[in-house]
């Protein structure tokens, strides 16, 4: 039976990591996956993610299964990372969180979720996109359609199209919006978009779905939540799938969370109680190590201002990287114009580079970015980026 099963193709990102892996060239760069290296090219573990596992390893006293939802601490810092202490929806208890398995696990759970409770089948996605969400809400049951958002002549967002493709959405449709740091073009909304967006959603009946895996990479923490809250505090029912991977640099920990919004607190209850009977019959409950870091270091004001001041050096190289980026293409001869790189938030710059220059570059000069000519700005450093532009110049 089993010799009838096709090939997968390989996955667009994480699959560019294996065949980075394979490649023997020493100079090779991989800008491929968006994972954040520090000016030395390493992927550091934060100081206060030390120190909060030091804290555990002397306090921690049993590995005993968690609750179906997982670390109670964990869920409230989540809320509060995610709309403040003093939003309406959390005065009015109308949120819900279950830790899950990253960012992924998360949106999977949402979907699952919404697919075996309510009548909506369709999400809607901007039209450039993580290359995961289509398979994750295909995989749930869902429909896909796209919006529009990217607009390559100007580099920024077609906000018309996006307003006249979602005349088409209906009722109950879910739309998929990134918090901050849109993946991959790394352009956001702006705050009366924002507005407009919610209104939207209040008129249409669009459950808003938000993919917030980049808070603290675009402005601040604070500040890249807005939209978010925005939105929270117009729409009655909403929900978000966040991640810790990047902004603790907790990778391979898988640890996100889902978390739910609703427009009264006793619906939020219901809706929390299928929200763990999709999570139990998935994966039963979650692992506990990355929720305990998460909930150690909000819980505790010290650690917490550690955390934030790491968060602060992340996203501030990551800005000089875009700045040295533009800079040396120019000075490798590049005469086209870079500079929107500049104005775009998070991991991610979204190049115009096409599919034959990404292959060139893989190819000729191990350069690794993924195929939509999205480049992980965060892979750069003060050592790579002559080779990276040198090779960017000869394929342009
Ligand atoms: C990315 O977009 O590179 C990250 O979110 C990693 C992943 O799982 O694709």
């Amino acid at each position: 039976i089993f010799n009838q099963v096709v090939l997968a193709p390989a996955d667009p990102i994480l699959g560019l990591t294996d065949a980075f892996k394979a490649d023997p060239r020493a100079d090779k760069v991989n800008l491929g996956v968006g994972i954040y290296k520090d000016e030395s090219g390493q992927t550091p573990i934060l100081k206060s993610v030390k120190l909060a596992e030091q804290k555990l390893l002397e306090t921690e006293t049993s590995k005993s299964y968690l609750g179906i939802d997982g670390v109670i601490a964990y869920n409230q810092a989540v809320q509060g990372l995610l709309f403040g202490t003093d939003h309406a929806v959390m005065s009015e208890k109308r949120a819900v969180t279950a830790q899950a398995p990253g960012g992924t696990g998360s949106l999977r759970m949402a979907a699952e979720f919404v697919v075996r409770n309510t009548a909506s089948r369709t999400v809607w996605v901007s039209n450039l996109t993580w290359a995961n969400h289509n398979n994750i809400f295909q995989s749930a049951g869902l429909t896909v359609k796209q919006y529009g958002y990217y607009d390559a002549a100007s580099h920024d967002i077609d906000f018309d199209a996006m307003l006249t493709s979602l005349e088409q959405a209906n009722s109950g449709d879910l739309l998929l919006l990134h918090g901050c740091c849109h993946n991959p073009t790394g352009i956001d909304l702006n705050i009366c978009q924002w507005e407009v967006i919610a209104q939207l959603c209040v008129d249409k009946g669009l459950i808003p779905l938000f993919d917030f895996a980049y808070q603290g990479f675009g402005a601040g923490v604070e500040e890249d939540a807005q939209g978010l809250r925005l939105v929270a505090s117009k729409v009655p029912e909403l929900l978000v799938a966040n991640s810790f991977s990047k902004n603790f640099g907790l990778y391979n920990e898988r640890i996100g969370a889902v978390t739910l919004v609703a427009e009264d607190e006793e619906t939020a209850k219901r809706a929390f109680s299928q929200i763990k009977s999709t999570i139990r019959s998935s994966y039963s409950n979650p692992p506990a190590h990355g929720a305990l870091i998460v909930a150690t270091i909000l819980g505790d004001a010290e650690l917490r201002k550690l955390w934030e001041e790491e968060l602060t050096q992340m996203r501030e190289r990551i800005a000089e990287m875009r700045v040295l980026f533009v800079k040396t293409l120019s000075e490798q001869g590049v005469e086209q114009d870079f500079s929107f790189i500049s104005a775009q938030n998070g991991m991610f710059s979204f190049s115009g580079l096409n599919k034959d220059q990404v292959a060139r570059l893989k190819e000729e000069f191990g350069v690794y970015i993924v195929g939509s000519g999205r480049i992980s700005v965060a892979g750069m450093t003060r050592a790579n980026m002559d080779t990276i532009c040198r090779a960017i110049a000869q394929v342009l």
